[in-house]
């Protein structure tokens, strides 16, 4: 905001001087100086040098010149000075906590519309039916969920796609397994173990029976060509793996617009393939018809030599299906570093045939969780992991918050194992691996340890709706920021709080350039800390929040709120469930 105006100022200065500059660009070269006490804000005078053939330092001294008579009539500049190549500027502290600390007095705050009247698609968790939904898709769910929070914040239309991977071989494997040895009680009991039992059992088997391969490919086949048995497995298979799934995205607060899985394309894909035929791209190498699409990469496969089609053959018809329906500006497919070569192939494939949208879409890859012990030949369930964590929070809310009931702490503790997780992954940039740790998720739990998790944000969170109750009981409603005196937050703690705030709008913006919800986790944690910094403060008399003083005490009152709602705000977006008492 501050920087905005500055920005303008400066760019209509440099014009006067005879330098066309964007105020963008200026806006981009401002930082804070190295020494505060220099001021508020800089500019480096050598973004200038060039269109203005002069030396900074001269520059600077001539937009100092320029500059006194707009800084005067600023309400929130206090004044600009040049040192060397730089121009500091000094703000007025008062009427920047007001511009900043005014429209976060509302929950709505980070709300934008940069994204107006534009779609932008995410395929995202996607999981394999007929497995369980392991620790492998949390990512992909996490991280897609984010994105789709933020872009949504961004004001842009979001669209959820769920691409389940509800079609291939592995599914003519499960039906010839559950011919062989399914078991009805055991379906209905636990409906994903039985399957996953039944996969596990095939795989083992089919080392020492090589024709059983055959055998699951006869029933895949089976089923592409309508026989009623087999799309009865299917759609029975189907729907209980879709209950599970759901289960969990429940817990986490997860739903999509569309569930669109593999199967879903089989009747586009005949029409795809003639016409990557018709376009002239397909080639036939081994009996397989695939489509060169560089000398970089290898050949994208469009159907075996077999017949059948494949991964990427539905992923060219699903591309096409989601541009007809959604005419997207953007599509992400939130999906493993590994299939990083799939989509270069699919995407090229699709520029090759001439589509205009092909370069919108977007692959964003991310890396591996390690660490789970994992029983010989089974996948971890999530669910299960969920469990053992909240396990864990219910043990430690047993022995420290005895006054809390069985309810509450159930619900406290479905949120802090929910929020560890899911913080954690997008605590660090989603393209790094990492080793899934429930003493490192959880860290800071405990009093006297220091993590940088979610349960440290849910703290901040909770003591934040807590301070913001002491007021109300105390004072009343919350005052009017306009009848508050905000010139009285001149700690420095106040301050940097406010000059955290005043980036949450171009935070949230740079995440979304770069797909990254880290820039919001960071930005999070980064707030939670100044914020105990002030409310842990060793002056505790004078940083008493709410005091005897009670114009002090509003001013304080608006800026933890506006902590409050910002803080809220990201953690809705990053999808960490934030009860205000822990
Ligand atoms: N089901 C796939 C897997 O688990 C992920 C699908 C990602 N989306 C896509 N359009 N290919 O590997």
């Amino acid at each position: 905001m501050m920087n905005a105006e500055i920005a303008s100022l400066l760019s209509n200065a440099a014009t006067n001087l005879g330098a066309e500059v964007p105020s963008a660009t200026v806006f981009d070269a401002l930082s804070a100086p190295k020494n505060r006490d220099h001021g508020d804000v800089a500019f480096p005078c050598f973004v200038l040098a060039k269109p203005l053939r002069k030396a900074p330092p001269a520059i600077a001294a001539a937009l100092v010149e320029a500059l006194q008579g707009p800084v005067a009539a600023s309400p929130s500049i206090a004044s600009v000075e040049a040192l060397g190549p730089y121009l500091n500027f000094r703000l007025d502290h008062g009427a920047r906590a007001a511009a900043v600390l005014t429209p976060a007095a509302s929950p709505e705050v980070g709300q934008q519309t940069i994204g107006a009247g534009k779609t932008i698609g995410i395929d995202y968790s996607s999981p394999n039916i007929a497995k369980p939904f392991g620790i492998g898709h949390l990512r992909s769910t996490a991280i897609g969920h984010a994105l789709a929070n933020l872009f949504e914040t961004l004001g842009y239309r979001v669209v959820g796609v769920n691409h389940l991977g509800d079609w291939g071989t592995q599914f003519g494997k499960l039906m010839a397994a559950f011919e062989a040895r399914g078991d009805r009680d055991a379906l209905d009991a636990d409906p994903i173990q039985h399957l996953y039992d039944l996969y596990v059992w095939f795989h083992a088997e089919m080392k020492e029976r090589p024709e059983l391969e055959e055998l699951g490919r006869a029933w895949f086949r089976k089923l592409e060509a309508g026989d009623a048995q087999a799309q009865a497995y299917w759609t029975e298979f189907r729907a209980l793996s879709l209950r599970e799934f759901e289960r969990i995205y429940a817990r986490l607060g997860v739903s999509f617009d569309h569930y669109w899985g593999e199967a879903f394309y089989e009747p586009m894909l005949e029409p795809l393939v003639d016409d990557v035929r018709a376009a002239g791209l397909l080639t036939t190498s081994e009996g397989a018809e695939v489509v060169h699409v560089g000398d970089d990469v290898p050949p994208c496969l469009i159907r075996k030599s077999d017949g059948a089609t494949l991964y990427a053959t539905r992923d060219l018809a699903a591309a096409r299906y989601r541009y007809e329906q959604l005419e997207f500006d953007q599509f992400l497919y939130v999906v493993g570093a590994p299939q990083s070569v799939h989509f270069d192939q699919v995407f090229r494939v699709l520029g090759k045939l001439g589509y205009p949208w092909a370069d919108r879409l977007h692959h964003v890859p991310f890396g591996h969780i390690h660490g789970i012990s994992t029983r010989q030949g089974t996948l971890v369930f999530l669910e299960q992991i969920l469990d053992e964590g909240k396990q864990r929070v219910l043990e430690f809310l047993a022995s420290e918050k005895p006054d809390y009931d069985a309810e509450q702490r159930e619900t406290i503790a479905e949120a802090v194992a929910i929020g560890a997780v899911v913080f954690y992954d997008l605590s660090r940039n989603r393209i790094k691996d990492y080793d899934f740790s429930w003493d490192l998720m959880l860290k800071g739990l405990k009093k006297g340890e220091k993590g940088n998790t979610g349960i440290k944000l849910q703290y901040a969170y909770a003591r934040l709706c807590s301070v913001e109750d002491q007021y109300r009981e105390r004072y009343g409603e919350l005052p009017a920021p306009a009848d508050v005196d905000f010139g009285l937050l001149g700690e420095p703690e106040a301050q940097a709080l406010v000059a955290i705030l005043e980036r949450f709008d171009a935070t949230l913006q740079q995440a979304a350039q770069q797909y990254e919800p880290a820039v919001v986790s960071r930005y999070a944690l980064e707030l939670a800390d100044a914020f105990n910094s002030f409310y842990s403060h060793e002056d505790k008399a004078h940083y008493r929040i709410v005091s005897d003083d009670p114009t002090r005490s509003a001013a304080r009152a608006l800026l933890v709120v506006g902590v409050k709602h910002v803080l809220s705000a990201s953690l809705r977006i990053l999808g960490v469930p934030h009860p205000e008492r822990i």
